[in-house]
């Protein structure tokens, strides 16, 4: 099977900058048309500078790299900071990217390259707030028959929200855009804290990543020993967990990942549940299914492919 043709939407993020890094290390099964920015753990600024920062870490400065939403579509942007620290990549001292900024907005290198390849050739990867996604579906509603699929990364059911009780930060940031996104009737795979929250870096795994000894695996050993503190400190958590790796996995290797076609719907008008993914997992209503639900994850195996992913670069 050829690589499939991605777009990563991306708010790096060092989990973010891990799941770059492994699409990047993985030609035969990813091809990478572009990354395209969005203000979420931090703001758009450091977002773009984060995504050269890895592309030129990855060696592929040749990857372009667009500029998209600063904020969310109707509401105050929030930032996590307090997960990713002030740069959005803290942990490795990593250079100041050279490579330029693609020109033209994210939003119309999304709706062009999915004009441009066959329909259902295009896969979006979207790992941050939904905002540029939608913007294009906006802009350009007739997209959505020529999407592949959206495998996003988002949400929680049984593991409820990490930035309020009910919300996870990526939906949270831009509700209004995920309700876009959810009713726009292209295949949907989800990556949810259901799943995230059981890819953690444990300590042995994070050796394995230092064991490595390239600049990449030192890297990443760095990142996730930083951002693990936020999920230590809050749940007890046994290390850092690669949230946005596991859409990039699904990518490469989709048996790693069980779950359910079921309906998905988000909170859009209650403050106490803003950004809420309502999954219907077990089937009670009777709301059309428009979301592949992913609910557990092969965690050993995801590492493997990690790990020796990462070693190619
Ligand atoms: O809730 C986790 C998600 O929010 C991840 O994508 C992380 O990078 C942040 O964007
Ligand atoms: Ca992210």
């Amino acid at each position: 099977m050829p690589p499939r043709k991605i777009i990563i939407d991306t708010d790096p993020g060092q989990d973010d900058a891990v799941a770059i890094l492994l699409a990047l290390a993985s030609p035969e099964d990813i091809e990478v048309l572009g990354i395209t920015c969005v203000a979420g753990n931090v703001p758009l600024p450091l977002t773009t500078r984060n995504a050269r920062i890895v592309c030129e870490l990855a060696g592929r400065p040749d990857v372009p790299v667009f500029a998209g939403a600063d904020r969310p579509l109707g509401r105050d942007l929030v930032t996590a900071e307090h997960v990713h620290g002030k740069t959005g990549l803290d942990g490795p001292t990593l250079p100041e990217p050279t490579m330029p900024m693609a020109d033209g907005h994210a939003v119309d290198f999304i709706i062009e390259q999915l004009a441009e390849h066959a329909p259902g050739t295009v896969t979006l990867c979207p790992l941050g707030p939904l905002t540029n996604i939608a913007m294009a579906l906006q802009k350009q509603p007739a997209i959505a028959n020529r999407i592949a699929k959206i495998v996003l990364m988002g949400g929680g059911y049984f593991e409820g929200g990490n930035i309020t009780p009910t919300a996870e930060f990526n939906i949270y940031v831009d509700p209004q855009a995920a309700d876009i996104v959810f009713k726009c009737g292209a295949p949907i795979v989800v990556m949810p804290l259901d799943v995230t929250h059981k890819a953690l870096v444990t300590r042995s795994r994070n050796d394995a990543f230092r064991a490595l000894d390239t600049p990449v695996g030192v890297a990443v050993a760095e990142m996730t020993d930083f951002f693990e503190r936020f999920d230590k400190e809050k749940y007890g958590s046994a290390g850092a967990p690669l949230h946005d790796p596991c859409v990039t996995a699904y990518m490469i290797q989709p048996h790693l990942f069980k779950g359910r076609h079921i309906n998905v719907e988000i909170e859009t008008t209650s403050e106490l549940t803003m950004g809420m993914t309502v999954a219907d997992w077990w089937g009670v209503t009777d709301r059309a299914p428009n979301a592949t639900f992913m609910g557990d994850i092969d965690a050993d195996g995801f590492f493997t492919l990690l790990t020796e992913r990462l070693a190619r670069l």
